[in-house]
């Protein structure tokens, strides 16, 4: 099947969740891509930064394949070697206590809400209110898309998840007018991306803290 035979049952057989191009990628490998008609892409987009060792690098595709040969997949009823192992390098790095493994940046940002939520409730006395920046993104799952400041992706399903508030990215007077009793996080991108691909500079995050 070419480009576009795969394009017309796609775009009729996938939800249309995402604003997707008509490209149909067949095939990676480093930098580029292919597609179905074996045209040939740089790929700067490299799954928005997931895939930044490139397509199908060999160490990781050997890596992958053995360990699927192995076990693929226990529940987190279990721990599983090479995870424990992966645990203790990025404690060692990161010099946090511990980690928790997740499957895409939206249920990371769920956990760190949860956590914010959690350590509000029992270290704070019941502080819930949580501050993010306007012309954020911090997922498409109900608490993460709550948080994120673009009333855009929001009004489709409102009610939102209560208790966020938005501040203006590198306005430090901004989030001190946000920030209240209630307050027990804030979360931000340190570079604001659908924003406008804005970096923090250091006195706001320094003001933050
Ligand atoms: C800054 C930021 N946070 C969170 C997310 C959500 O990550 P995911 O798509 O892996 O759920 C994205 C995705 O583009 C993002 O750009």
């Amino acid at each position: 099947m070419d480009n576009n035979a795969y394009l017309k049952i796609g775009q009729q057989a996938m939800m249309k969740n995402v604003g997707r191009l008509p490209v149909v990628i067949s095939r990676g490998e480093g930098s580029r891509v292919w597609d179905a008609d074996d045209k040939e892409y740089i790929d700067f987009l490299m799954g928005i930064s997931v895939n930044n060792f490139g397509y199908c690098n060999p160490e990781i595709t050997v890596a992958l394949t053995k360990q699927a040969e192995k076990i693929i997949h226990v529940s987190n009823y279990f721990y599983l070697e090479e995870q424990v192992r992966l645990a203790e390098q990025l404690v060692k790095l990161s010099g946090f206590d511990a980690v928790f493994f997740s499957n895409s940046g939206a249920e990371a940002n769920e956990a760190a809400l949860k956590l914010a939520r959690k350590h509000g409730k029992v270290k704070l006395g019941g502080k819930y209110q949580i501050v993010t920046a306007k012309g954020s993104f911090h997922g498409r799952t109900f608490g993460a898309l709550s948080a994120t400041g673009q009333p855009k992706y929001q009004e489709s399903f409102q009610p939102i998840v209560p208790g966020f508030s938005y501040a203006d990215y590198n306005d430090l007077g901004s989030w001190q007018a946000a920030i209240n009793d209630q307050t027990c996080a804030v979360l931000l991108e340190l570079v604001l991306g659908e924003g406008g691909v804005i970096p923090a500079t250091h006195d706001f995050v320094k003001g933050l803290f």
